[in-house]
């Protein structure tokens, strides 16, 4: 028999509910939620005062990602150091097909990078560079093989990663037949070419031509045009990273005539604006992602999209490079700027702080947007995303009461900036449970990786529409 351990004295917080209860498990996996559970041979936990939640899931993670002229600061060790001290128990990581790759190249990589060195779960997504027939194939054995239900396109990043329309409507297609998922960057990147073109004309150089060559329109007019080609293919669709209202409302009205479409946000879109751009100097660097931060507006906009549902998960988009030798890259160049920043070990730490305690969103809509609506999504559901009886043990006891101040200095991230610094939080991962074993102590981390592959099934008809009727 596995030595069994209870949590006593927290709250257990789920998407659908909360109440006081003890949470018992064996092994890897729960076996009740209620009073009273201890048996003589059982290690004790004081939850006291704590929340227990299920562990944060991260959808959107690039972890060692070549992006050509350099490599994420971040990979599978540090990643996933900063992701498990932060609350978040998986994440699904970017896959990413080189041009000329077959997808099972792509994945085979990808476990290269992470195999036995993730301190918490990991899955993929495949991001598909290059569409052909092959691939088309392909797409059969990474769901049935690798267990991976899930895939992206990008409609940005010219020259490198842009799928033409033929190639988006083709995957959305197969995706249908398949029952899996396509998700999408959405931005029109021959815009933006012609737009960044046009600035660096002017001369214009600096960071803050970054967001100006990327305004709203671009992305709205994507999440429109992928929206069309969902709904031609008869096939359900998830927008990563929205940043705009814009956008947000195309997602919104495709809803309402019952489309299954899902929308993404991230924290820095929600607590970060344009104004970040307006520094003399080159740091505005940091702030250079895609899409690029936008206006308070938006950010009103985009919480109130996470209430009503049209926003269904919140991803990190963690893709960092250091300022010193890496944004450097582009000092004289906006556009040789490596997109992307760090956030994995915050996301679910600035969600509770600037969404529960500030009353934009209530605690089980927290849980629904960090963890429940992602497992639901990406088929990871009941296994994750719950704290209930046969669900993995992945839990964070969360100490509501704890104080703290974000910088670089003190951060796992392995990467010169935090997005954040100086921001005020109030909420802190106290010990952290991956399938039963503590990861982290008293706001410690464990000093091994313990994390495992986990292979998703698509379950979307079923789940997604739970996930429609309970976000
Ligand atoms: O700027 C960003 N977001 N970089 C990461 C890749 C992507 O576009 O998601
Ligand atoms: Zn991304």
């Amino acid at each position: 028999m596995p030595l069994a351990t209870v949590l006593t004295g927290g709250a257990v917080v789920n998407a659908t509910g909360s109440s006081p209860a003890d949470v018992r498990f064996e092994g890897e996996t729960i076996t009740s939620i209620g009073e009273n559970l201890r048996q003589p041979a059982d290690t004790l936990i004081d939850a006291t005062g704590c929340y227990l939640f299920p562990g944060g899931i991260d959808p959107h993670t690039h972890f060692n990602l070549s992006v050509g002229v350099t490599v994420t600061a971040d990979d599978f060790v540090s990643g996933t150091q900063a992701a498990a001290v932060g609350g978040t128990t998986t994440v699904i990581d970017f896959a990413t097909q080189n041009k000329g790759e077959t997808l099972t190249q792509a994945v085979a990589n990808w476990h290269a990078k992470a195999d036995g060195r993730s301190f918490i779960d990991y899955g993929f997504h495949v991001a598909i560079s290059d569409l052909n027939e092959t691939v088309l194939r392909e797409m059969a054995v990474i769901v049935e093989e690798a267990g991976i239900c899930s895939v992206k396109l990008y409609m940005a990043y010219k020259q490198v990663l842009q799928v033409d329309d033929g190639a988006l409507l083709r995957t959305l297609q197969r995706a249908k037949q398949l029952g899996i998922l396509v998700c999408v960057h959405c931005e029109n990147g021959d815009v933006i070419d012609v737009l960044v073109e046009e600035a660096k004309a002017l001369g214009h150089r600096s960071p803050k031509y970054h967001a100006l060559t990327r305004p709203a329109a671009v992305e709205r007019e994507a999440i429109y045009r992928a929206v069309s080609l969902a709904e031609i293919a008869g096939a359900p669709l998830y927008v990563v990273h929205v940043s705009s209202g814009e956008g947000l409302r195309v997602i919104g009205d495709a809803r309402e005539r019952g489309l299954e479409i899902y929308g993404e946000t991230c924290p820095q879109y929600l607590l970060l604006d344009a104004s970040s751009y307006d520094t003399k100097d080159f740091s505005a660097a940091k702030y250079v992602m895609s899409p690029p931060l936008r206006t308070p507006e938006d950010q009103a906009q985009l919480w109130a999209g996470l209430r009503g549902g049209s926003l269904a998960t919140v991803g990190s988009d963690h893709c960092s490079f250091n300022l010193a030798g890496q944004k450097e890259l582009g000092r004289d160049d906006f556009s040789r700027i490596p997109n992307g920043g760090p956030g994995v070990e915050n996301r679910f730490g600035l969600l509770y702080a600037y969404g529960v305690t500030t009353g934009k969103i209530d605690i089980h809509k927290f849980v629904a947007i960090t963890s429940t609506n992602t497992a639901r999504i990406f088929g990871l559901y009941p296994r994750k995303g719950v704290i209930a009886p046969g669900s993995d043990a992945d839990i964070v006891v969360w100490d509501p009461a704890v104080p703290s101040v974000i910088s670089a200095r003190t951060q796992k991230q392995r990467v010169d900036y935090n997005l954040y610094e100086g921001f005020h939080q109030v909420g802190q991962a106290r010990h952290v449970f991956l399938r039963g074993r503590q990861i982290v102590k008293d706001g410690i981390l464990s000093e091994k990786p313990s994390g495992s592959y986990i292979k998703r099934q698509s379950s979307l008809a079923k789940e997604l529409q739970q996930c429609s009727s309970s976000h």
